[in-house]
């Protein structure tokens, strides 16, 4: 949520931070705001409620001054409504000073109640202002805007991104970081900041993560990082893999049909680099020894939403190979559980973002308890990743929309390496079982690009269905998990009531909801992997369809027991039966994709969503 982003340098601020703004837009918001400091030495500064092209039209009819210094922010609600006024950057100093705020200021009623007796004003409902006006009073004080934005940080509380520039120190920016992302771009004769590096990787591949409790400045020739306390320390640089246009939709009508496209190279490239000579080594776990993995005896994956989706399916693997008892638990409700911890404890979460507040928590959480944590991560630099022992990154590139797709499928193939790595390390199945699980991984790439020619199929189906009030998905086992991704999706991208259900389930409650012509999908095992389980399934439609229930069966090829009893059946590729579901999810994702795009909605940025939850 929010995307910052701080520009000097020699280029036109204003070019720099709307680009960087843009690439950034899938971290959600609802409203957008610049602030330059003009060649003339005055700063200037527009914002606007709506979206980040509001902004930009508003610009257009009223151009801004240009100069080479400025500071961009989106901004997601928390502290007064999305209105002009609420945006950031919020001015101090009788307009001389700008600050843009990612986070929540938790003590700015006190702070606010001192400044006010102090006679100082506020136009804004925001704590961002707050922290605007205590830049100010510090620097009335102390004259020097490190001095001055060192005093601010150390006096705030909550969660809090902070950049801040003024007119009196015209080529310098000051940052923090504290429970809230922050990344620095290093140019030449220019540098950058983000609140991740898309906000430059237009311009820079090397990059640094600040990390908690520091503050950074910037100026076109340095960049200097220190403590809160002061201390002095040196950015850890690291290479950005993809490029800019690895951000931008490349001929697609939505980041999502991008997204979903990629699905293929997602899995190919998290599995690149960790099968060797057949078997799965994951070398980010193998680095710490055979002792890190040896004395595990119980294993928890923390994650949120779809992440928490692919957990799920992941548990049935990990805790089949592994030998190794799994629970998924949502990052939000771990805490407050009291969970048993113990140093033979391993923790593995599961984020795209990398910055879930609610995971990072968990995963802190955890850690203080002497667990071993793992991250599994899509986002280089992140702060989970950073925060646990070991990290394995998805390699499935940028996801821009806010619907997690082409991640999911990335996120399941890490929790398979590493729970095929386990199962090497600690002999726990037969060596021929591990090679043809990462032989079945291997394959799957090739599968995904079938899977992806049903699309024309589906479009045909949503459109059919856009005015459905409510449709249901069912799944068995690893299916189970399946489902309640398809009904997320729909959720998320269609705004229909949806719900998965694990099918064994139905008759205990969930088949009263069946009436006529009730849409169900039904994820149907393979018959060659599980008579029995196939069989169930079967006897579930059997049971729905009789109620008057559509069934749209998800069934592998040749399957021909589904053809009496299913409406529609979409087919996929032979697989084995902990890797269907990879297959399986993704004509739920294009369903929900095409079904959105029938209702006219907007697929890369659905409504009240933000990409990155940053808040708890
Ligand atoms: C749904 C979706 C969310 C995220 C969840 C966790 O499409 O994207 O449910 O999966 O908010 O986000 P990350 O993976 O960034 O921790």
């Amino acid at each position: 949520m929010c995307g910052i982003v701080g520009y000097v340098g020699s280029q036109d601020s204003l070019g720099v931070l709307l680009g960087g703004l843009k690439r950034q837009e899938y971290r959600g918001y609802d409203s957008a705001g610049v602030a330059v400091l003009s060649n003339e030495g005055e700063l200037v500064m527009a914002k606007k409620a709506g979206k980040l092209q509001m902004l930009m039209d508003n610009l257009t009819a009223h151009p801004l001054a240009s100069g080479h210094t400025g500071i961009g922010h989106t901004r997601w609600a928390t502290h007064g409504a999305p209105i002009d006024v609420n945006a950031h950057p919020h001015l101090a100093d009788d307009g001389r000073l700008a600050l843009i705020h990612n986070g929540i200021v938790e003590n700015f009623y006190e702070i606010k109640a001192e400044l006010t007796a102090r006679g100082h004003e506020f136009v804004s409902e925001t704590d961002t202002e707050v922290a605007a006006v205590l830049l100010a009073d510090n620097y009335a004080e102390t004259g020097d805007l490190r001095t001055a934005f060192a005093r601010t940080v150390n006096r705030l509380e909550g969660a809090f991104t902070l950049l801040a520039m003024h007119a009196n120190e015209p080529h310098l920016i000051v940052a923090a970081r504290h429970n809230s992302p922050l990344v620095i771009g290093f140019g030449d004769g220019e540098n950058f900041l983000g609140s991740d590096v898309a906000a430059f990787v237009e311009f820079t591949h090397r990059a640094a993560a600040v990390g908690q409790n520091q503050i950074v400045a910037i100026t076109p020739d340095s960049v200097s990082v220190t403590t809160f306390a002061g201390e002095p320390v040196v950015p850890e640089e690291f290479d950005i893999e993809w490029d800019a246009s690895a951000s931008e939709k490349g001929g697609w009508p939505s980041f999502m049909a991008k997204e979903i496209s990629e699905n293929p190279d997602a899995v190919a490239n998290t599995i690149r680099g960790r099968i060797h000579d057949g078997m799965v080594v994951v070398p980010e776990i193998d680095a710490f020894g055979p002792d890190f993995l040896s004395g595990v005896s119980r294993i928890i994956l923390l994650a949120c939403g779809t992440a928490s989706y692919a957990g799920l399916v992941g548990s049935y693997a990990i805790e089949k190979w592994a030998g190794i008892p799994v629970d998924v638990q949502l990052s939000h409700e771990f805490r407050y559980r009291d969970p048993v911890i113990t140093p033979s404890t391993l923790v593995i979460s599961i984020s795209q973002s990398g910055e879930t507040m609610d995971t990072l928590m968990a995963v802190r959480y955890a850690s203080e308890r002497g667990a071993k944590t793992i991250s599994i991560c899509n986002t280089q630099g992140a702060t989970i990743p950073r925060e646990s022992d070991a990290v394995v990154y998805t390699h499935a590139g940028p996801e821009v929309a806010v619907a997690s797709t082409k991640a999911f499928v990335a996120q399941i193939t890490a929790l398979y390496l590493i729970g095929l790595h386990i199962a090497r390390v600690r002999d726990t199945v037969p060596e021929a079982l591990l090679q043809h699980s990462a032989q079945e991984l291997s394959d799957l790439p090739a599968k995904l690009a079938e899977v992806l020619s049903v699309g024309d199929e589906i479009r045909t189906l949503a459109k059919w269905m856009s005015d459905s009030q409510a449709v249901l998905f069912l799944g068995r086992n690893v299916g189970f998990p399946i489902a309640l991704e398809g009904a997320l999706k729909l959720k998320e991208l269609a705004y229909i009531h949806a719900e998965g259900f694990a099918a064994g389930e139905l008759k205990h409650g969930p088949i009263a909801l069946i009436d006529h012509g009730q849409p169900v999908f039904v994820i149907v095992p393979s018959p060659r992997n599980s008579a029995e389980m196939h069989s169930k399934v079967i006897s579930n439609i059997q049971e729905i369809r009789a109620r008057g229930a559509r069934v749209i069966a998800i069934a592998e090829a040749g399957d021909a027991a589904v053809l009496p009893f299913a409406d529609e059946v979409i087919r996929i590729p032979l697989a084995g039966p902990l890797f269907e579901p990879i297959l399986a999810v993704v004509p739920l994702q294009i369903f929900a994709m095409e079904l959105a795009d029938a209702k006219g909605l907007d697929v890369d940025q659905p409504r009240n969503l933000a990409k990155s939850v940053t808040v708890e």
